[in-house]
């Protein structure tokens, strides 16, 4: 059916996202809330300010959504929200809006799993993406490799056994002194294009284990040595920091970036072996999640996949990180097979959630 319109809400960790799609892929609007700020002034997330700050903006984000498409709440088909993963005070007030606006519009509910929309809102931008898919999912908080076997069917080949990869690009980027007013991934991206990756010995995580897993605290670990060794001070801001000195600091981005994306590299290509034996007919690999914004991450990994003769599908910049549109499309996909909850009561008390 190409006459649904869903609204998707995101508030499972840091942004606040609301946005509408089309079943027949328009994206009618898209707006994300970030709480860039509070992070910079706090130094990471802290749930109860998190949930403090969702709220604040909830109803403005969600009414600008709709007014953006030039809709109402009465022209929605169902609304799609992110049930988990994620920090449960920071969900609940998703849901909360959501079982308030389709209670007072008879709407049906859809519950979306976050890494699932970062996965699928693929199919939103590359229509020949069918089932089965492989999936790398790249963020703060996931490191994953899937196997999309159909629509709710999927195999995890792996995942981290410590810290994902966006955790170790925000940490190097703190302790480098970057500007922390973003997140410190599109910073160490900036930075490494000055610096010679080659001029700091990292090794690669888990060479000894021949599997799909991933590991980035000992990489970590490495960087945080490499820094204190060079008498790095973090107190001091890139941007009065020496020109040795910055050059010093570039030099780790660059060799930070190469060996972690080294790492992904490494275990997309042994994954791909292995599902390409499950699942003989597999022709994509999506790379999506925060960490696919990186133009040296999309380029390295598309060499793997070209290798391997598959095509690379990583959706742009603002569907990478976490927003609105993969959550609605998500629900549209479930919504379109019968899989939602029904309407609830008009009237709902908050708390029930
Ligand atoms: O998917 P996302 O927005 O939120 C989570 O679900 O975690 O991912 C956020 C992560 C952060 O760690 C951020 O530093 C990282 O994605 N990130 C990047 C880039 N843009 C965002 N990492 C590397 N390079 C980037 N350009
Ligand atoms: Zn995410």
């Amino acid at each position: 059916r190409d006459d649904l319109v869903v609204l998707g809400i995101e508030t499972s960790c840091d942004d606040t996202a609301a946005a509408i799609v089309r079943s027949n892929g328009d994206i009618l609007s898209q707006v994300v809330s970030s709480q860039a700020d509070l992070l910079a002034r706090y130094g990471g997330v802290a749930p109860k300010m998190a949930e403090g700050a969702h709220m604040q903006v909830i109803d403005q984000v969600v009414q600008d959504a709709l007014e953006n498409a030039n809709l109402t709440e009465r022209d929605l088909s169902a609304v799609a929200v992110t049930i988990g993963p994620g920090l449960s005070l920071c969900l609940r007030v998703g849901v909360q809006k959501a079982r308030k606006i389709a209670g007072s519009h008879n709407l049906p509910i859809v519950g979306v799993h976050h890494m699932e929309a970062h996965a699928l809102v693929a199919r939103l931008i590359e229509k020949d993406l069918q089932f089965p898919f492989m999936a790398l999912l790249i963020s703060g908080g996931h490191n994953l490799l899937i196997l999309a076997r159909d629509l709710g069917h999927y195999i995890q080949l792996g995942t981290t056994i410590d810290d994902a990869i966006g955790e170790a690009y925000d940490k190097t980027a703190k302790w480098l002194g970057l500007d922390m007013r973003r997140s410190g991934g599109p910073a160490i991206e900036e930075l490494a294009r000055e610096g010679d990756a080659k001029a700091v010995k990292f090794s690669t995580p888990m060479k000894q284990h021949k599997d799909c897993n991933f590991s980035y605290a000992g990489l970590k670990t490495q960087v945080r040595l490499a820094i204190e060794s060079r008498n790095i001070n973090a107190e001091i801001p890139i941007s009065s920091a020496s020109s040795e000195d910055r050059s010093s600091r570039a030099d780790i981005a660059a060799s930070f970036q190469r060996v972690a994306v080294l790492h992904l590299e490494e275990r997309c290509e042994r994954a791909i072996e292995w599902a390409l034996k499950i699942e003989p007919s597999i022709k994509h690999l999506v790379v999506s999640g925060g960490v696919a914004s990186n133009q040296y991450v999309r380029a390295q990994l598309d060499q793997v996949v070209k290798k391997k003769s598959l095509q690379l599908v990583c959706p742009p910049p603002s569907l990478c990180t976490d927003n609105g549109v993969m959550v609605a499309w998500t629900g549209l996909e479930h919504f379109c097979m019968g899989r939602y909850d029904p309407p609830p009561p008009a009237n709902e008390p908050e708390d029930y959630v």
